[in-house]
C-alpha cells in the first residue's frame, strides 16, 4: 500500500478518531451553554466500524491514534476500542484527550487495554473559573483524574490550557510554575474559530506571544527543547531547573500546517482532511469494501488543502474557500 502522501508533499501517519459529539461540560470556547443538539445515537460509527476504518488507516502506514469527542469517556466501554486498535500492525502510539471528569475510575484499565498517554484539558486552577468556563463539572474531579494518570503511567502526561483574553491569562504563571514543578506538560493552546466564527472568539482571542513575554518578565530562562512524544503542531520549552516543560500551539498566529501528517474521523463517519474547512468524505459508504476505503483514503490526499485561514479571518480578509459549520466538539479538536 502506498504511503499517504498529499499534493503538497506531506505524508499522514496520524489519525484523530472523534467517538461521540456528547459532553458532560460545556467549555465557553467548544459549545453553546445551552440547546447543544447531539448526533443521535444510531448515527454514531459501532467500534467495529471504527476498527475496520483504523485498519484501513494502519495499512496505509497510520502509526499513532488519538482518540477524542466531544468527551471520549462518555462513550460505554472504550478500553474496548482501544484493545482493537492496538492490536493492529505497526501502531506505535495510542493517545486519549479527555476533560478528566471520567478518568480517575477508568485510567488503569484503559493503560492495561493498550493506552499510552493522555492529554487533559484544564484552562484553569480556579474552582470558580472552571465553573464559568466549563460551566459544569468539578476542577477536583479533574485534578483527581491527572493524579490517576499518573499512577497508571499514561505519560507523558500533557494538559491543554486554552488561553481566553480576560477569563485565564491571569494564570500563565501558575501554569508556568506547574510546569517547572511537575513532570507535566502544559500546552497553552489559542482560541481558535472552529464552527463559530463570533464575537467571543474576537473578543477572548489572545495571541500566545503573552506566554513568552510573561516567562520574561518572570525572570525565567527558557530553553527551546524537543518536546515529549507526539508533540505535534507545540513549540515546546523548558524553563531551567525544571521537570516539565511547556508548549506552544497557535495556529493563527503562526500557522502550523506545513508539517501536517493528520486526519480525523468524526463520530458520525466522515473522514475530514483538515480541521477547519468544510470538507468531508463519508466512510460509511465504504464500509465493507477494502478498496472502496482505499480510494477514500487516497480522496482525501487529493483534496487536503495546503492551510487553514484563521489569520485571514482575524484580519477581516475574504477566506478562500468554506469554513467548517461542525463545532469543536463534533471534530475532536
Ligand atoms: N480553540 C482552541 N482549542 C479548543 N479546544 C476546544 N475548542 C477549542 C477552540 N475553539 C481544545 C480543548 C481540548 C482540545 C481537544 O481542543 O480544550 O483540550
Ligand atoms: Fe467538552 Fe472538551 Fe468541548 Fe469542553 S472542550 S465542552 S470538555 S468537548
Amino acid at each position: 500500500m502506498p504511503a499517504l502522501v498529499d499534493r503538497f508533499g506531506r505524508t499522514h501517519t496520524y489519525l484523530r478518531i472523534s467517538v461521540t459529539d456528547r459532553c458532560n461540560l460545556r467549555c465557553l470556547y467548544c459549545m453553546p451553554e445551552e440547546g447543544m443538539v447531539f448526533m443521535e445515537q444510531d448515527k454514531l460509527l459501532s467500534y467495529a466500524q471504527i476498527l475496520e476504518v483504523a485498519a484501513a488507516a494502519a495499512k496505509f502506514g497510520i502509526r499513532k491514534f488519538r482518540i477524542t469527542g466531544g468527551e471520549p469517556l462518555v462513550r460505554p466501554n472504550l478500553d474496548e476500542l482501544v484493545a482493537g486498535l492496538s492490536a493492529l500492525p505497526g501502531i506505535e502510539d495510542i493517545s486519549l484527550t479527555t476533560n478528566g471528569i471520567l478518568l480517575a475510575p477508568q485510567a488503569r484499565k484503559l493503560k492495561e487495554a493498550g493506552l499510552k498517554r493522555v492529554n487533559i484539558s484544564l484552562d484553569t486552577l480556579d474552582a470558580a473559573r472552571f465553573k464559568f468556563i466549563a460551566r459544569r463539572g468539578d476542577l477536583n474531579r479533574v485534578l483527581e483524574g491527572v493524579q490517576a494518570a499518573a499512577e497508571a503511567g499514561l505519560t507523558p502526561i500533557k494538559l491543554n490550557c486554552v488561553l481566553l483574553k480576560g477569563v485565564n491569562e491571569d494564570e500563565i504563571e501558575t501554569f508556568l510554575k506547574l510546569s517547572t514543578d511537575q513532570p507535566l506538560h502544559v500546552r497553552f493552546i489559542e482560541y481558535m474559530p472552529i464552527g463559530h466564527e463570533d464575537a467571543g472568539w474576537r473578543n477572548h482571542y489572545l495571541p500566545l506571544s503573552k506566554v513568552l513575554e510573561e516567562a520574561r518578565r518572570l525572570g525565567y530562562a527558557v530553553h527551546s527543547v524537543e518536546g515529549p512524544q507526539g508533540s505535534g503542531p507545540s513549540d515546546d520549552y523548558r524553563i531551567e531547573g525544571g521537570v516539565g516543560t511547556f508548549g506552544l500551539i497557535h495556529p493563527i498566529s503562526d500557522q502550523f500546517c506545513k508539517n501536517c501528517n493528520r486526519l480525523r474521523l468524526t463520530a458520525d463517519g466522515n473522514l475530514k482532511p483538515c480541521l477547519y474547512w468544510v470538507d468531508e468524505l463519508n466512510v460509511k459508504q465504504a464500509l465493507g469494501s477494502e478498496e472502496a476505503m482505499e480510494r477514500l483514503f487516497l480522496r482525501a490526499m487529493d483534496i487536503k488543502p495546503e492551510n487553514h485561514e484563521m489569520a485571514a479571518l482575524l484580519a477581516g480578509e475574504k477566506l478562500t474557500h468554506v469554513p467548517t459549520e461542525r463545532r469543536m466538539s463534533q471534530i475532536g479538536g
